[in-house]
């Protein structure tokens, strides 16, 4: 068992929808710890650092104006932002969420449950750290370190 931390960031169709508090509820559930919390604003240079990984691939662009709101209806390029912290954090809160797209996540998942299912991959409702690398990479980026309970 590792005690790990994870980054979650509710995506704007989840916002859009007032379901924060329950998706975030959810992971709660799995019995994890919310060490670090915000609302904040978001920018085109914060999204391409925050999927670096996806640097090259051809619906980056659309991605990254999905995040930043502008598919939905939402007055600012709001996120809310979450560090979640517990044993095998990344592992057991990408389980919660299910595949990657909402059509193929299974029903008890949260994709599953509160993805768009009209064959749109990219409003999957919620991000969550991949990885152990992942996770040290995008809490750097979203969080200082004073903002993330000791
Ligand atoms: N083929 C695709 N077309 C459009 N958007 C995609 C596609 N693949 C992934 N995305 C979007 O990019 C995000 C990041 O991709 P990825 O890291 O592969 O998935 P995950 O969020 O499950 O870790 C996905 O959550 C989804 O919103
Ligand atoms: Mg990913």
């Amino acid at each position: 068992m590792h005690m790990e931390q994870t980054l979650i960031l509710m995506k704007p169709d989840t916002i859009e929808k007032h379901l924060t508090g329950l998706v975030l509820s959810r992971l709660e559930a799995l019995g994890l710890e919310i060490v670090a919390a915000k609302a904040t604003v978001t920018t085109r240079a914060l999204w391409e650092e925050h999927y670096a990984n996806l640097k090259g691939k051809p619906f980056l662009n659309s991605v990254i104006d999905f995040m930043m709101g502008n598919f939905n209806h939402l007055p600012d390029h709001r996120i809310y932002a979450f560090v979640l912290r517990g044993e095998n954090a990344i592992s057991k809160v990408r389980a919660a969420l299910g595949a990657t797209n909402p059509e193929q996540a299974d029903p008890w998942t949260l994709r599953g449950q509160f993805g768009c299912i009209k064959n749109d991959v990219m409003q999957n409702a919620v991000h969550a750290s991949g990885t152990v690398e992942d996770a040290a990479r995008e809490i750097a980026l979203w969080f200082k370190p004073e903002e993330i309970l000791p």
